[in-house]
């Protein structure tokens, strides 16, 4: 263990094993990344977000690896989790084979045995995992955890899986990284003088910071007043995915934003223009095969829309929406699924076409995210082409 490193006598009764083993292992595994950052203590987690939950992703050893947390283990936190490979209720109709169908239940009762509530998204902010300014977390998927130290001014690193079961069953994090100010000081200001016009261009935005300012916290402003909650997830989720970036002072929005640096960068048109050319493929309307929505998961207001765009239409493509259950019971009610369904899009909850197994499914695929666009490419080897929500729509419905 590292000499700096001081554990609490709770602290080092959990790492003897005196408190299960589950809790031994977890304490193992934070001490030991405790050791490699230098922190100096364990500091309790408001709430913990668990990526790494598709068996896609996880395959055979890591479900082995819950099965063995599962034992003994029990959160001690509100704990979420991100996106499965498949909707638990609706796999069949989205095309999941049975083999997989039951492997991925198996990776969602091991955590649902935890005490693990198995929302299965990457928006647990729209789902009652909401923290508050300050508090310190143990989240995972790279979209919320900006989110969650940008937009809401809570304290997180980006945590792997296990690292991030292992706060969870502990209720601890190792205190380095965003949870110290010296590494959540901007240290460099970008000026957006660039227009953004809609969710595709704060993506864009999001690829332009990662070519201009790489890794290093940035003070963001004039974004300007268009930055509500469905802009700045597709911020977030872009920064996160292009640039690995973890936190940004959104001036006018994060709660701590205000000390700017000296440095300073500026993001013009002409910067927006050219990455939203290269967040599109040259793809061929015969071509064009599956439209996804949802990259973070959807809003209730972006479901409205959805639900007003699809209307007495009927999509020609497979068209996927992915949002959080809960909210689909709240779509549900408003009669947004009613619209939606009655076109043949789908409502995939608990999912995405990420960490979905759709690898040879579709050739091309139509998104308003950005990210999806970096995933659909690199991962499922999807052509792309990236388009605003409605547009997007539209090329579902054959307009
Ligand atoms: Fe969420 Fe999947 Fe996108 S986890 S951020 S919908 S890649």
């Amino acid at each position: 263990m590292s000499p700096t490193l001081q554990l609490t006598a709770e602290e080092r009764s959990m790492l003897a094993g005196e408190q299960g083993h589950a809790v031994k292992k977890s304490m193992e595994i934070l001490a030991a990344l405790g050791e490699i950052y230098g922190a100096r203590r364990l500091i309790p987690v408001a709430s913990v977000q668990i990526a790494g939950v598709s068996y896609d992703n996880l395959g055979e050893p890591g479900l082995e690896f819950l099965d063995e947390m599962a034992r003994d283990g029990r959160v001690r936190v509100l704990t979420t989790l991100n996106p499965a490979g498949m909707d638990v209720e609706r796999w069949r109709e989205l095309g999941i084979d049975e083999a997989f169908a039951g492997r991925q239940q198996r990776v969602l009762d091991a955590f649902a045995s935890m005490g693990v509530i198995t929302t299965c998204t990457c928006t647990p902010y729209l789902v009652g995992n909401l923290p508050r300014f300050g508090q310190h977390l143990a989240w995972s998927e790279s979209s919320a955890v900006c989110f969650a130290n940008s937009v809401l001014g809570a304290r997180t690193n980006r945590e792997g899986g296990p690292s991030a079961l292992a706060a969870a069953l502990t209720g601890r994090t190792p205190e380095h990284g965003l949870h110290l100010d010296e590494a959540r000081a901007p240290e460099v200001t970008v000026e957006v003088s660039a227009t953004l016009h809609d969710e595709t261009d704060f993506g864009a935005l999001g690829v332009v910071l990662a070519e201009k300012i790489g890794g290093r916290v940035a003070c963001l402003i004039s974004v300007g007043d268009g930055a509500g909650l469905e802009e700045l997830k597709m911020l977030c989720a872009s920064a996160a995915t292009y640039g690995g970036t973890a936190l940004l002072h959104v001036e006018g929005v994060t709660p701590e934003a205000g000390r700017c640096a000296a440095a300073r960068v500026t993001i013009a048109d002409a910067d927006l223009v050219r990455a939203r050319a290269g967040l599109s493929d040259e793809v061929d309307p015969d071509e064009l095969d599956f439209v996804s929505i949802g990259c973070p998961h959807a809003s209730l207001a972006e479901l409205a829309r959805i639900a007003r765009a699809l209307d007495g239409k009927q999509v020609k493509r497979e068209t996927w929406i992915h949002l959080a259950r809960p909210l689909k019971s709240v779509a549900d009610r408003a009669g947004y699924t009613r619209a939606i369904e009655a076109s043949g899009a789908r409502l995939a909850c608990d999912t995405c076409m990420v960490v979905a197994p759709l690898k040879g499914r579709f050739r091309a695929l139509a998104t308003n995210s950005a990210k999806c666009v970096y995933y659909g490419r690199n991962k499922n080897g999807f052509r792309v082409l990236l388009r605003p929500l409605e547009q997007c729509l539209r090329l579902a419905t054959g307009e």
